[in-house]
C-alpha cells in the first residue's frame, strides 16, 4: 500500500482541477476549421440540446462547438448510442447527461440557448411507442420551455413537416393548416409536433419566451442511426447489404443534408423568428428516384415497387420562401454529393473512440472487501465510464480515487450513482492510455 501525505492531497486536488481543464483533447478536426476570431466572438455562448446525443443534434452540438459555444446535450439514449457521441464527449466544452426530458430536469446553470429536438423519431419507434412520442412533445417541450423561460434564453423547438399530415395542397407554405388524421398508427408523432408548437407559441404569447418553431422535412446524412427504417438509411442499408430497395406508392419527399439543415437550425437560434418556418429542400425526390439513385451510388441492391401502406404515398414538398427572406437560408448541397457523403460514411462507420485499459488500484486494507484480483481493471473512454464501471461491479467501494502521480482527483468526494454522475466534475476527462487510478478509503483525503 502506498503511503498518502493529506497535505499533498490537499494540492493536488486543485492542480488535478486546472489540469482537467486544460485537458482539451479530441474533436480536433471538428474545432480547427474554425477561424480563430469565431471561436472568441461565441466564448460565452452556451447551448442546452435536448436531443443532443441522436442524428441531428450529434451534427448541431459538434457545429456549436466548433464556433466557440459550451454545449450541453440531455438526452434519455433511447434512440440508441451514436458512435459520434463518444467523438463529442472527448470535447472539454461538451457534457451529456442522460434524462428523459418528459420529466422535469433539474438544472440551475445559466444557458444562453435551448434547442428542444428529443423525440421519438422514425416508424420503428413511433409506432411501438406512441404514448412516448406523445410525452416528448408534451411534458417533454413544456420542460424544455420551462429552461428557457427560467434563463430568458432563445429556444428553437423541432417541429415536423408531418403537421401538415396527408396535405391538399402542394408544396406547403407555413400559412397552410395540414390535413391531419387524430389517431392513425403514426398520428402520435403528428399530434405531439402539433402540441409542440401550440405550447411554444403559448409561452410566447403569455410569458414572453424568445420562442422559434422549425418544421424539417426529411433530414439525411452520415451518421443515421441504422435500423430506424428511415427512408434513406433504409435504401442504403438495404443496397450494401445487396438487398431489395422496396418503394411503396409513389410518394414524393423534400431531402435536406444534415450540414444544410443544421445551417438553418443555428441561423433560426441566432434569430428572434418566432416560426413556424419550414427547413428542407424545395425540390421533392420520388422514393422511387431515390432508390435508383442510392442503389447507382452504392452499386448494389436492386428497387422493387409495391402497393402504400400507412401513409409512406404521402407528398410532402416545402415552399421555403420564408426561410430565405426571414433567416437567408437555403440548402446547397446537391442529393447525389449528399447521398455519396452517406454511402461513404454507413460503409465505413466511424471505428469507436479509442478507449484505455483502467485499473483500479486496492489498498490493502481494502482488500477484504471485495472477492478475487486486488487489480480490478475495465476498458473505458472517459474517467466518468471508468467510475460507473466501478461503482456498478463493487457498489461497496468507494470511489475516492487518486491518479498514478498521487493526485486526488476532484470529483471523489461525491457518490457516484446513475443520477449523479452528472454532477461530478472532470468526469469527461478522455481516457486513451493505460491508467491506474487507486481506490482509497471512504474517510482518506476528499
Ligand atoms: N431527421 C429528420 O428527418 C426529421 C424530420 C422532421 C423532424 N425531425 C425532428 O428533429 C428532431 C431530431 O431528429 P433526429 O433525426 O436527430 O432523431 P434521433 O432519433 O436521431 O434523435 C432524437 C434524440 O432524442 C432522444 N430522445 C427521445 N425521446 C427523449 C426523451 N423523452 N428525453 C430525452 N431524449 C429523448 C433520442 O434518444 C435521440 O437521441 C426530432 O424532434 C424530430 O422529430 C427530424
Amino acid at each position: 500500500m502506498r503511503h498518502l501525505d493529506p497535505a499533498r492531497l490537499a494540492s493536488a486536488a486543485v492542480r488535478q482541477r486546472q489540469n482537467t481543464a486544460a485537458a482539451v483533447t479530441g474533436l480536433k478536426a471538428l474545432v480547427s476549421e474554425t477561424p480563430a476570431g469565431e471561436v472568441e466572438r461565441h466564448v460565452e455562448e452556451h447551448i442546452l440540446i435536448t436531443g443532443g446525443a441522436g442524428f441531428i443534434g450529434t451534427h448541431l452540438c459538434a457545429a456549436l462547438l466548433r464556433r466557440g459555444a459550451r454545449v450541453t446535450a440531455v438526452d434519455s439514449l433511447v434512440a440508441g448510442r451514436l458512435a459520434a457521441l463518444d467523438g463529442l464527449q472527448q470535447h472539454h466544452r461538451f457534457m451529456l447527461i442522460e434524462h428523459d426530458i418528459t420529466e422535469p430536469l433539474d438544472w440551475t446553470e445559466p444557458v444562453t440557448g435551448v434547442m428542444h429536438l428529443a423525440s421519438p423519431i422514425g416508424p420503428a419507434h413511433v409506432r411501438n411507442h406512441p404514448v412516448r412520442t406523445l410525452l416528448a412533445g408534451s411534458n417533454g417541450t413544456i420542460n424544455a420551455l420551462e429552461i428557457a423561460r427560467r434563463y430568458r434564453a432563445r429556444i428553437v423547438l423541432a417541429s415536423s413537416a408531418e403537421v401538415y399530415g396527408d396535405p391538399a395542397v402542394q408544396p406547403q407554405s407555413e400559412s397552410y393548416w395540414g390535413n391531419v388524421d387524430p389517431t392513425g398508427a403514426m398520428s402520435g408523432y403528428a399530434e405531439a409536433k402539433r402540441f409542440l408548437e401550440a405550447m411554444a407559441a403559448a409561452y410566447r404569447r403569455e410569458y414572453s419566451v424568445n420562442t422559434g418553431i422549425i418544421r424539417p422535412f426529411n433530414v439525411y446524412g452520415p451518421g443515421m442511426l441504422p435500423g430506424d427504417r428511415r427512408v434513406v438509411a433504409a435504401f442504403v442499408e438495404a443496397a450494401l447489404a445487396g438487398d431489395e430497395l422496396v418503394v411503396q406508392g409513389d410518394g414524393v419527399r423534400s431531402l435536406c443534408y444534415v450540414d444544410d439543415f443544421v445551417t438553418g437550425l443555428i441561423a433560426m437560434l441566432d434569430s428572434d423568428a418566432p416560426g413556424p418556418i419550414n427547413l428542407g429542400a424545395a425540390d421533392g425526390t420520388s422514393i422511387a428516384d431515390l432508390a435508383e439513385l442510392v442503389v447507382h451510388t452504392v452499386g448494389s441492391g436492386n428497387v422493387t415497387r409495391v402497393a402504400a401502406q400507412h401513409a409512406e404515398g404521402t407528398t410532402r414538398c416545402p415552399d421555403i420562401t420564408m426561410a430565405g427572406t426571414v433567416l437567408g437560408w437555403a440548402p446547397v448541397t446537391s442529393l447525389p454529393d449528399g447521398i455519396r457523403a452517406t454511402v461513404k460514411a454507413m460503409r465505413n462507420p466511424e471505428p469507436p473512440a479509442a478507449r484505455a485499459t483502467v485499473d483500479f488500484d486496492i489498498p490493502t486494507a481494502w482488500l477484504a472487501l471485495i472477492s478475487g484480483s486486488p487489480q480490478l481493471r475495465c476498458q473505458a473512454a472517459t474517467v466518468g465510464g471508468a467510475l460507473k464501471w466501478l461503482t456498478d461491479t463493487h457498489p461497496v467501494l468507494a470511489p475516492r480515487l487518486l491518479s498514478p502521480g498521487y493526485e486526488l482527483v476532484p470529483w471523489t468526494n461525491i457518490f457516484l450513482g446513475d443520477t449523479n454522475v452528472r454532477d461530478l466534475d472532470g468526469l469527461d476527462t478522455p481516457l486513451t492510455d493505460a491508467i491506474t487510478l487507486t481506490v482509497l478509503p471512504a474517510m482518506a483525503g476528499g
